[in-house]
């Protein structure tokens, strides 16, 4: 592993991401002895004016969850904690910021390794052009003796394709791919990061993995509480932008695409690459949006807001595969349950003897939160004396089996990876256009008003088109389990 002194700085780090993500994301680290301290210094920087001491009491609440405010770890990380107030603009506050940087870095004796500078943007998207040219102007690791400079990025990256390639091709201008880490927190979760594993690494599930045996798959995301606090940023993006595009599609990436020549980074987003571009052109008929009764009570929402609370729109892809296969991406906001899940239908038995099929079909079930699980619904015997049929299910739920185990946060692991320069849970460019290439034109007739959301209840599963499209593109419920 790489030694030398490491500086981390948050930017906008007294928001609400930096809040509660980034700091308790880098807390645990240091708990577990990622980030060792005489290496480590990290550095808020945002601003409004304030001490060091300023911005530890205003993260120590987050930290502290569960745990006694003045144990030692904790006392410990918060010293690593400096901060900086600039503006996102101007030069003095990046020129000033890489003097304290350079400052930490002399004192830990950069001589004896490299010097490290990970910069993690938790900041509105509106900034993230004049920050960036910042960092690259004053802030860049210059040390002789090697190490690097990265550069975390959140979404939104854009609105659509347009928007997205700008920012894209700005950031192209200051830094290497290399150096820049857009972040999907989805695929720093546990389940996520085991459908590659779950695919290519179970002889059981390869030959089953297509168009001749799944029926269908969905993805959903629910939430079961709606915008609240955030109004003024989700009027702007919706669903679609805030979840479907990115997070979702994501996870229909690992579950679609092809198997990597390896497990090189590249390779994996190659492969990840070439199933969105093999994505059909959404047909209007394929989407149901909706938005929630009350939605609009927020006063930083418009009045005549068309912006989708939740949507279901079927995904068609065109290849060997897949061809005929509807995959369901679903996401919405004040449901009736918190919930995210992959649901991979099987097709109906040919020649069913049983005469069970009414009761259902073979469904595969990934739950990547809460409480993580995989689960198989099967048609076994019902145990007694009688031949019949019942549902049942092959359980593997995590709590149970992994006892004792902490699964680790999503942002936690990401970060590490950024620290160890692997690039594999990370979106590339190319991806990134490609992701924005299927919604774009959806979005702009969203946006256009040609689609329009329909009313739901806080609370419920949706608009109830949503379970006729659910319908229309295969779904069988399962009963009788
Ligand atoms: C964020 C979205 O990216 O993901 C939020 O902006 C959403 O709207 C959140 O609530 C969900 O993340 P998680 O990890 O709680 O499922």
């Amino acid at each position: 592993p790489e030694t030398g002194c490491l500086s981390i700085i948050v930017l906008g780090a007294s928001g609400d991401l930096a809040k509660k993500k980034t700091f308790p994301a880098l807390y645990h680290l240091f708990k577990q002895g990622f980030l060792q301290s005489h290496e480590v210094h990290i550095f808020g920087y945002a601003r409004t004016k304030l001490s060091d001491e300023g911005l530890r009491d205003r993260i120590r609440g987050y930290l502290s969850k569960g745990e006694d405010g003045e144990s030692e770890d904790l006392v410990n990380f918060l010293h690593l904690i400096k901060y900086v107030s600039g503006s996102y603009d101007q030069e003095e506050g990046f020129v000033l910021l890489d003097k304290e940087i350079s400052r930490h870095e002399s004192l830990r004796n950069i001589q004896v390794g490299t010097s490290r500078r990970l910069f993690y943007l938790a900041l509105p998207p509106s900034v993230y052009p004049s920050v960036c040219k910042m960092i690259r102007s004053y802030c860049m690791n210059q040390s002789d003796l090697g190490g690097w400079t990265r550069i975390v990025v959140e979404k939104p990256f854009g609105k659509d394709l347009s928007s997205a390639e700008e920012l894209s091709s700005h950031l192209g201008e200051l830094f290497t791919e290399s150096q820049l880490y857009r972040i999907d927190h989805y695929l720093g979760k546990e389940l996520v990061q085991n459908l590659l594993v779950l695919r290519f690494a179970n002889r059981l599930f390869m030959p089953l993995w297509n168009r001749d045996n799944i029926a269908n798959i969905q993805i959903v995301f629910r939430e079961d509480f709606g915008t609240e606090g955030r109004g003024g940023y989700f009027d702007q993006y919706g669903i679609i932008r805030d979840i479907i595009q990115n997070h979702l599609l994501q996870v229909f990436c690992l579950v679609a695409m092809e198997k990597p020549v390896s497990l090189k980074p590249e390779y994996i987003r190659d492969e990840k690459v070439k199933v969105l571009q093999s994505v059909l052109p959404i047909a209007p008929e394929d989407v149901v949006l909706g938005q929630y009764d009350g939605y609009k009570d927020d006063p930083t929402v418009s009045q005549d807001s068309n912006t989708p609370t939740f949507a279901s729109v079927v995904l068609r892809i065109h290849n060997e595969r897949w061809e005929g296969v509807p995959f369901i991406l679903k996401a919405g906001k004040a449901l009736n349950s918190r919930k995210a899940e992959i649901r991979v239908q099987f097709k109906d038995v040919p020649g069913d003897i049983f005469k069970c099929q009414s009761q259902g079909r073979n469904e595969f079930v990934i739950r990547l939160q809460p409480s993580e699980a995989m689960y198989m619904k099967l048609t076994v015997k019902k145990p007694g004396l009688e031949m019949s049929t019942i549902q049942s299910e092959l359980d593997l739920s995590y709590g149970q089996r992994y006892q004792g185990v902490q699964i680790p946060e999503a942002y936690e692991r990401l970060i590490l990876d950024t620290i160890r320069g692997d690039q594999q849970h990370f979106v590339r460019r190319d991806e990134l256009k490609a992701a924005w290439e299927i919604f774009t034109p959806l979005l702009h007739k969203i946006d256009g008003g040609e689609i329009k959301s329909l009313p739901y209840k806080p609370g419920s599963r949706g608009p109830a088109e949503a379970d006729e499209l659910l319908a229309k593109a295969g779904y069988v419920q399962t009963h009788g389990y």
